[in-house]
């Protein structure tokens, strides 16, 4: 595996191997199984794989979260020499916020940008969209591999490639969950012990609601699943149901085929997202 801290480094090292159709999992490392997912189905489907750890402080909203995200290089290294990554490339923050580089020109996220992610965490996806052009900038992978655990964030960057004519084909990927169904996430590990045990919480919600869907009225389902966590310690900050291909939120079944649930609640001071296809699929465009 090759490791770089430079986009010069990296641009000429992909110089070399120019007839490679790269695959590419950018990360904010803290590596997990859910990333070895991404880098196995980039390895499957294109012939040169690229990670990148950056852990980009324009994208948290709140300080105290970029201070207490997990750093974990030297693990994270061992894990990726484990797993079917050809070249990391590690950049600082001034390898990637150059003086000089253009600014990200205006997306029109539409209602992405005011609604769930974007309402709790203002400033997140301007955040992730600069940081993401900038890799691909670099890297011009043929595949970009995200997570679907992150739906927003995979359905706002897919406007921002279609919108800046970006030649990369950006795939989703099913979500890796633990044995109890918490969907894997770098800040799983910073979950306390009382709250590990319910964890499962945002999982049963969203089973329950996918086995009873086609029998229950959507209002239903949401006063069910905010029940639940009434009775927990667990503090909800969101569930809804969504237009799985335009994201907007539905009240009532009607026309819409893909509908998919998505979920939002604080385990103490550790923020957790999930979410499931109710019916039909997500597509990538
Ligand atoms: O999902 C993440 O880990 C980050 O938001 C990403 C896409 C690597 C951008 O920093």
């Amino acid at each position: 595996m090759h490791f770089l801290r430079t986009e010069q480094g990296v641009k000429d090292h992909l110089a070399k191997i120019k007839e490679k159709k790269i695959g590419f999992v950018p990360t904010m490392g803290a590596l997990h199984e859910g990333h070895r997912s991404l880098i196995e189905m980039a390895a499957n489907q294109d012939n040169y794989t690229v990670v990148s750890i950056f852990v980009n402080p324009t994208q948290f909203n709140d300080p105290a979260d970029l201070e207490k995200y997990p750093r974990t290089l030297a693990a994270d290294i061992e894990f990726l020499k484990n797993s079917h990554c050809d070249l990391l490339f590690c950049p600082d923050e001034n390898e990637i916020y150059k003086t000089g580089e253009a600014p990200v020109p205006e997306i029109n996220l539409g209602h992405l940008d005011r609604t769930l992610e974007a309402e709790f965490r203002p400033g997140h996806f301007k955040g992730v969209m600069q940081v993401v052009a900038r890799l691909l900038k670099i890297v011009k992978p043929h595949d970009l591999y995200m997570g679907q655990k992150d739906l927003q964030q995979f359905v706002v960057l897919r406007t921002m490639i279609e919108q800046l004519h970006i030649s990369t084909n950006i795939i989703p990927c099913p979500i890796i969950r633990e044995e109890n169904g918490l969907a894997k996430s770098s800040r799983n590990r910073r979950i306390g012990e009382a709250f590990l045990r319910n964890s499962d919480i945002l999982y049963r919600s969203l089973v329950h609601c996918r086995d009873y869907f086609q029998k229950s009225e959507i209002d239903y389902l949401r006063s069910y699943v905010q029940s639940v966590f009434r009775s927990s310690d667990f503090q909800l900050e969101y569930f809804e149901f969504l237009d799985a291909d335009t994201f907007e939120v539905i009240n009532r079944k009607g026309k819409v085929n893909n509908i998919i649930a998505v979920i939002a609640a604080w385990a103490g001071d550790v923020r957790l997202i999930d979410n499931m296809i109710m019916s039909g699929e997500l597509s990538s465009h």
